[in-house]
């Protein structure tokens, strides 16, 4: 019997209108759009404005455009996942929200928390239950609003942050395209150096945790970027040998976007030159779950049928990993 595999058949983004540039930050925060550009790649974000509107508004709005631009009823979804770090609350999950706001009705959901892998983790987990035959159309929704979780006195932090979701649909296929293999780590001994100190059942919410603001993201930028540069760079090598995948074999390297001299970095350590390689960080920040699908999104209309693509991202926990996808349409 042929062997099922999980295809992309199809990515969808939203991101807020309100555009957040370096020249803002530069009247918030004493920081300057040359040290913003040089040291991370990034210009502007979008962060998501108004009342009552949380993660799972704009991972609906994203859900919603899938649905349309690939003729899918919400009827025929078995299975939603959403990678979040920003959940609209502690429970229920955003994902059941998400479900329930795009019309979702017949499927289960849930959400996973790996941080900027989350989309990773997600889809691997999500093609598990297309091969095993248990689901037919799975949604996989990257959605974070990381203004909600920056502190905007913190000027190592505020500048690299944004707000966005893209979501993926994904299929059986027994032709020799889709999720071809996967790498995913993690190392809790990273949790030192990235987390959000409170709000959870080690320190709940109190006035103190408040007043000390420890329900923002803390961050030691150069212990993460150390890790960051040489794990994604290695994990991205790493799928490509186990594979057997030279450069030349790489249409194009989608990495997760927190800062351009990472990429830059990995897209070397695969010997691809920098036509191949995804780069929007200047227009959205780190997004955090949404980096890899606003990224297939924005370059959807370039990917043709049969495409090698390595997914790469690290992030918070720590956790990292590489996806090889063999594209499944010409758009
Ligand atoms: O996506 C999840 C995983 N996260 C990441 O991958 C992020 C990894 N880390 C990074 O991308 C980088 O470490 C940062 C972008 C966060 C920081 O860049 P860096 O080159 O590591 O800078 P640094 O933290 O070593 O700071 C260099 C200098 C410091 O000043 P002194 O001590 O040399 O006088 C900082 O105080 O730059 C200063 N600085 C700033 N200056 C202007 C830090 N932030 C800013 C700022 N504007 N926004």
């Amino acid at each position: 019997m042929a062997q099922v595999r999980a295809a992309i058949t199809g990515v969808a983004g939203w991101v807020p209108p309100y555009i957040l540039t370096n020249q803002e930050l530069e009247k918030i925060v004493d920081t300057s759009d040359e040290w913003i550009t040089s040291r991370t790649g990034i210009k502007e974000r979008h962060i998501l404005k108004g009342e009552g509107l949380g993660t799972s508004y704009m991972g609906a709005e994203a859900v919603k455009e899938l649905l349309k631009k690939t003729n899918t009823s919400p009827d025929e979804i078995n299975l939603l996942i959403c990678a979040t770090v920003t959940p609209d609350m502690m429970f229920p999950a955003t994902a059941n929200l998400i479900s329930d706001k795009a019309g979702i009705k017949n499927a289960f959901s849930f959400d996973m928390n790996a941080a900027c892998s989350g989309l990773l983790f997600a889809i691997v987990t999500a093609s598990q239950f297309v091969e095993s035959g248990k689901c037919k159309k799975v949604i996989v929704v990257g959605t974070d609003k990381m203004s909600s979780i920056t502190d905007y006195t913190v000027r190592e932090n505020c500048v690299l942050f944004g707000d966005a979701a893209g979501a993926i649909l994904l299929e059986p296929t027994t032709e020799e395209y889709g999720i071809m293999d996967s790498i995913l780590y993690t190392d809790g001994s990273g949790s030192a150096y990235l987390h959000m100190k409170a709000g959870g059942s080690l320190k709940p919410p109190s006035h103190e945790t408040v007043d000390a603001r420890e329900h923002f993201i803390y961050q030691e930028g150069p212990p993460v970027f150390k890790f960051a540069v040489t794990k994604m760079a290695d994990v991205a090598a790493e799928i490509m040998e186990k594979n057997n995948l030279k450069s030349e074999d790489i249409s194009w390297l989608v990495p997760h976007q927190a800062n351009l001299r990472i990429i830059d970095a990995t897209g070397r350590r695969m010997g691809l030159s920098k036509e191949k390689v995804m780069v929007n960080i200047q227009r959205y920040g780190n997004t955090t779950g949404a980096t890899i699908p606003l990224c297939l999104w924005d370059w959807e209309n370039q990917l043709k049928k049969g495409d090698n693509i390595i997914l790469a991202a690290f992030g918070g926990g720590f956790t990292w990993g590489s996806v090889w996808v063999k594209w499944a349409y010409d758009s």
